[in-house]
């Protein structure tokens, strides 16, 4: 190889070999022509395949991790949820059907020791929940011109959409009884506790 060729045979191999034109350039002629570079700069393919394998463990195992998290929420989400909803024998509110919007009506339920309260709002949705308030167990009612329930006791107020406490010192929201509107009736069919929104 001439000086003037010399740190350039990447570019010039054919030439620098002397016997293959360009066209018969191969395989065998571009190993001999980067050899050199490969001395002064060792690259190791068997480190690069390893560290990609790791690589790919490390994103096997952070997707596992992730999928595993979300099982495990969904499953607890569904735990809690068959928890905290009791299902009771269906049971028909008597006088719901001809409740005027803006009113309540009392009733007992899932037992005649239940006493639960039904409110039929303004744009006439009806919502149910046990009548105990969670503070202390005084019987709330409907407050029509605040349209909401109320407390006596110690003044607590809840939301009447959600049972969610608007005021005062209850600790949690009523428990909510789920209804089923069939046809013009109104169903009982079950009781969900209200969950804790802050502890006392
Ligand atoms: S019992 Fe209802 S606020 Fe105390």
């Amino acid at each position: 190889m001439s000086s003037e060729n010399a740190g350039n045979e990447f570019t010039n191999f054919p030439a620098a070999e002397g016997a293959l034109s360009d066209a018969h350039s191969d395989e065998s002629d571009v190993r001999r022509a980067v050899a050199v570079h490969q001395r002064d700069f060792p690259y190791e393919r068997g480190e690069e395949a390893h560290v990609t394998r790791r690589e790919f463990c490390n994103f096997l195992a952070l997707t596992s991790t992730a999928l595993f998290a979300a099982a495990a929420g969904f499953a607890a989400k569904a735990a809690l949820d068959a928890r905290s909803t009791e299902s009771f024998t269906p049971a028909k509110i008597e006088g719901a059907e001809t409740l005027a919007p803006g009113s309540a009506l009392n009733f007992r339920y899932p037992t005649a020791d239940d006493t639960a309260i039904l409110v039929r709002t303004a744009d006439g949705h009806y919502y149910a929940y046990g009548q105990k308030c969670t503070h202390l167990t005084c019987p709330v009612y409907y407050e029509r011109q605040r349209q909401r329930l109320e407390c006596p006791c110690h003044e607590g107020g809840f939301d009447v959409r959600t049972g969610g406490v608007l005021y005062g010192p209850p600790p949690r929201p009523l428990d909510q009884i789920v209804l089923e509107v069939r046809g013009v009736e109104v169903w009982a069919v079950g009781r969900k506790a209200g969950e804790h929104e802050h502890s006392v």
